[in-house]
């Protein structure tokens, strides 16, 4: 039997969220399009990716003009898009470029086109102004195609706003409590700082000569042994967030200490669930599949295990409330979270003010 296609969210006439439009989104890994097209929904809005005869990936509107049947739920056919429903075919500028019907009148229909990016092995989508839509805007994860870096990688979709996924990476204080074997008490215990630089947040751990976890323990492959560990996390608005994690015997200066580079990359589907787009890389053990394989294990059961139920559950305790107007408790932790939300509110607020004015 045909596998279901995952369903399309219920989605309302108008948005219910606010969301910042004029950015950059991870849209998926380049390499999760390949011949098949891919059905999404970003910010409630549906897009079909495909890549054309020539491998060129676009995104368009998600919605066929005729019974509205989700375009990405079709195939690719001469290069063109094919609605799986009866078959009209879209190319990337979303005009209609084949209609198999009797007499084959081309309908003079247009799909909205979304600005697409290939760029460090991901696909970076703009969802606002396709006229300000500057690649040069894209952050810098140059690591992730640079074969000097091996990574285990995933993506999925998961329950809760967004916001709560990038507070839940801003805020590494967590790890100590829902990844016990991960990650030990470095994050919990370390000295903190949280600092802004344009529209930037970063948050900084940093502890001394302690015992790793026995899971990074053996990734990094120093079971028993003391370390210095420093964790840097730098937020990109609205959501794309870089973990430089580094370790490395006593003393070892920070740059030479042995990295393991991360990308959590959260695009809002819904006010109510995100796409989670995630990689972690090394430059050691380069082609071993069993290591990469007990790395993703690790790795995936953390999210996927750990995170996400606690944060799909205090998702559903909001009860679709504001968070400011459920007056959260702030602690320690919450440097880094508390400035990225507050800076995604002011950009957002600036895009309302610029599209007013104009
Ligand atoms: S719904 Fe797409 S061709 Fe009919
Ligand atoms: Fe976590």
């Amino acid at each position: 039997m045909a596998e279901e296609r995952t369903p399309v969210p219920a989605l309302s006439a108008a948005p219910r969220g606010t969301y910042l439009r004029n950015c950059w989104y991870v849209a998926a890994w380049a390499d999760a399009l390949a011949d098949e097209p891919l059905q999404r929904t970003f910010l409630e809005e549906p897009v079909a990716l495909f890549r054309d005869g020539d491998g060129v990936a676009h995104a368009v509107e998600g919605r066929c003009p005729h019974r509205f049947a989700p375009l990405g739920h079709g195939c690719v056919s001469d290069g063109a898009l094919q609605c799986p429903y009866h078959g009209l075919r879209f190319d990337g500028t979303g005009a209609c470029v084949h209609n198999p019907h009797p007499g084959g009148h081309l309908p003079d229909a247009r799909l909205k086109v979304y600005p697409l990016v290939e760029r460090h092995a991901l696909l970076w989508i703009w969802m606002g102004d396709p006229a300000k839509a500057d690649a040069a805007l894209i952050p810098d994860f140059g690591w992730l195609a640079d074969p000097k870096w091996e990574a285990v990688k995933g993506a999925t979709r998961a329950e809760g706003h967004y916001e709560l996924y990038s507070d839940n990476i801003l805020d590494l204080s967590h790890a100590n409590f829902v990844h016990p074997a991960l990650v030990a008490g470095a994050f919990t215990e370390g000295e903190r700082r949280f600092w802004q630089d344009g529209d930037r947040v970063h948050s900084e751990y940093v502890h001394l000569e302690d015992y790793l976890s026995e899971g990074i323990s053996a990734i990094v492959g120093k079971e028993g042994v003391k370390q210095d560990f420093y964790g840097q996390v730098d937020w990109h608005a609205p959501a794309v967030l870089y973990f430089d994690f580094r370790t490395g015997d006593p003393g070892t200066p920070r740059e030479e200490c042995l990295l393991l580079p991360s990308l959590h990359a959260f695009t809002p589907e819904t006010p109510d669930t995100t796409h989670y787009v995630w990689a972690t890389a090394r430059d050691f053990a380069l082609g071993n599949e069993e290591f990469a394989a007990v790395m993703r294990g690790a790795l995936e059961y953390a999210f996927e295990y750990e995170d996400m139920p606690i944060i799909r559950d205090s998702h559903r305790l909001m009860r679709g409330g504001d968070f400011w107007a459920l007056k959260p408790l702030i602690l320690g932790g919450d440097g880094g979270g508390v400035r990225a939300r507050r800076m995604l509110q002011r950009l957002i607020e600036r895009e309302r003010q610029e599209q007013a004015a104009a």
